[in-house]
Order: structure tokens, then sequence, then C-alpha cells
């Protein structure tokens, strides 16, 4: 079953082709960063503008590079929610309107259940149940994943995602918008024991996140500094902020694959593709005997596949979306 799949949900335009949820036919990512990075941060309307001016060329180039022709899929994916509002409405239009005039069954997918599906064509082995830790610029989520269209989840951050934190972080620290990204390479090398920053944790709710006390902490430090005319190192700097992030995201799924009984742990997310987090995480899986599985490098932040690959259980469990099909900001994943 070959799907066409789009995304538009924040700042990447991207269409693939991917065949029963595992293969990638092709896949066309066009990043808008050089358009947002003047202004240290996505800026929504630009990004709809610009998702309205790339999809139709980055759809066509998809089916290109996959030597496909609409006629001889099966279905069109697309992320529908969560993200930002006009951003979404783009590619669900783009897509309702592929569907109508090619009479192909139109699939909405949510965006976290993409971030997840990224390793299904990473991990061809990979079935649920697992334990993932979701880590992206707007959500940090702990879920079961029961089957490929049933999740429950377990934690959530009460506040700031991770990468919305390591942005913001990284943004005082004078580094460039996209954060995260950057104060990884920043970092390396660094002394994660440089500066001490808290660990803070959701009284009563052991596999939930919190950050933004954290976020504070660096801000305040960097605030601190310049008011006494002092540049803080931001390697070490960097790399202690990070270590406390991922500490934090490691604490909260360790505590959980074992109070669940899991012995496979995925991550998924734009964070995912962190050095630091993925070492970690590594050691403590090697610890326990656990699986640890990953997305690609490529498939950890935004792109189309993932949505074709989520897509495709979606379909076979018969969500299929009619024409009044709208995007939602905001969605829970079990929904
Ligand atoms: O999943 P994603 O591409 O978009 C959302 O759905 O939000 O995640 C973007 C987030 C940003 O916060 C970005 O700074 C972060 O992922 N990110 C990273 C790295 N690469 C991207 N954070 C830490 N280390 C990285 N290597
Ligand atoms: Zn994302």
């Amino acid at each position: 079953m070959k799907l066409l799949a789009i995304e538009s949900s924040c700042d990447e335009t991207a269409a693939a082709v991917v065949e029963d949820g595992r293969a990638i036919l092709s896949s066309v990512v066009a990043s808008q960063v050089k358009e947002h990075i003047r202004f240290g941060g996505v800026v929504p309307e630009i990004a709809s503008r610009m998702h309205a001016e790339a999809i139709t060329g980055v759809t066509r180039r998809a089916l290109e590079e996959a030597g496909v022709l609409l006629r001889e899929l099966d279905g069109i994916a697309v992320t529908y929610a969560p993200g930002l509002i006009g951003a979404l409405l783009v590619g669900v239009n783009f897509a309702k309107g592929l569907s109508l005039s090619s009479g192909l069954p139109l699939v909405p997918v949510h965006h976290l259940r993409a971030h997840i599906a990224a390793n299904y064509l990473t991990h061809p082995e990979l079935h649920p149940p697992f334990l993932c830790l979701i880590v992206s610029g707007g959500h940090s989520h702990l879920v079961e994943v029961l089957d490929y269209t049933r999740f429950a989840v377990v934690g959530r951050t009460r506040d700031d995602a991770a990468g919305e934190a390591l942005d913001k972080a990284a943004r005082a620290m004078g580094l460039p918008y996209p954060g995260g990204l950057n104060l990884d390479r920043a970092a390396r090398g660094g002394d994660a024991h440089a500066y001490h920053f808290p660990h803070p944790r959701v009284e009563g709710s052991p596999f939930d996140f919190s950050f933004s006390g954290l976020k504070t902490a660096a801000v305040n430090l960097l605030h601190n500094a310049s008011q006494k005319g002092e540049e803080l190192p931001v390697r070490d700097l960097g790399a202690s902020f990070l270590s406390a992030v991922v500490d934090c995201l490691c604490d909260r799924t360790e505590k959980a694959a074992i109070a669940r009984g899991y012995q496979t742990v995925v991550l998924a997310g734009g964070v995912s593709a962190n050095s630091v987090l993925r070492e970690r995480m590594q050691a403590i899986c090697k610890r326990h005997g656990w699986g640890l599985l990953m997305p690609e490098i490529t498939l950890c932040g935004d792109n189309a596949a993932m949505v074709g690959a989520q897509g495709y259980y979606e379909l076979k469990a018969g969500n299929v979306g009619k024409m009044d099909l709208n995007a939602c900001a905001t969605m829970p994943i079990e929904a």
C-alpha cells in the first residue's frame, strides 16, 4: 500500500511517498530555518505563507522521486494536529484538494504519533508495545505505545517542552535558532559539572517533567553575569544545562519503564537527535538489558516520511477523514 504524505505543522514543508508504513520511496523536506533565523524563532504568519508557496513543488518532487503517479497511490496522509494552526491548515487544505480530485482516501495523522512512527522506518523489526519518550519543540511526553493506533500517556511536561527550554536557553546564550541543535554542537567537549542546575520534580507525579525553572535558572545566570560585565563560557554552561535536561528526561523514562514493565524504550521527536540524550539513554538501557531504538538522525526532526508511516496504520485501522476535516492546534495523542 503506497501513501503520499504531507507535513506542514511548523517550519518544514514536507512530502513523501511511503510503502506499507515501512519503506521510504521518496522524502522531500523544504526547511524554512533560513527565513526564521533572523527572528530567533518561528514566525507563524511567515511559516504559513512559505508553506503555501512551497507545498505544490515539494509534493510534485516527492511523486517524481518515487516514480509514481497520483492514481497509483492508495491514500493521502496529512498532519492535521497539533501544531501552528495556520501552518497545519495549508497542508490539510492541500491534501483535501488532492483527495477530492483523485478520489483517494484522506488519512488524518497526529503529529506526535508520526514522530513515534519514524522508528518504524528506521527499525523494521519494531512493533508495539513499547515505551516511547517523545521530545520535540512543543511536547515532552512519555507514552505507552500499546498498539499502532492506541496510546496511553504516562507522563508529560507541566510547563515548557524540553526543546522549548533548550531553544530559549540557547537563545539567551547567544546561539542562533534552532537553539537545541546549536546548543548540542556548542556544548560538545564542555564540562557538564561546571554549573549546577536544579533537577525539578513534580510532586506526586513521578513521570512528569518541568523545565521552566531550569530554563529560568540558566537565563538568570546569564543576566547576572552580564550585569557584572562577565561573559560565561557557552561550552561549559551549555554542557551543564543540557546535562540537567537530559538527566530529567532519562530519570522519568527509566522509572516509567521499570514501573510499567517495558524492556523496549524508544525515542522520538526533534530533541531525540541530541547526542547527550542518545548516549545517556543508551547507557541506562544497557545497564538494565533493555532495547533502545531511536530514529536515524534525518528522521528525528519534522518530515513527511514519518507521517506516511503512521498514515498506513491509521488507514488500516479505518481512520479516514472526511472533507470537513479541520486542523487543530492542540489534540491529545490518544484521541
Ligand atoms: O520535532 P521537531 O522537529 O518539531 C516539533 O514538532 O516541535 O523538534 C524541534 C526541536 C527544537 O526545539 C530543536 O531545537 C530541537 O528539536 N532539536 C534539538 C536537536 N536537533 C533539534 N535539540 C537538541 N539537540 C539536537 N541535536
Ligand atoms: Zn515535530
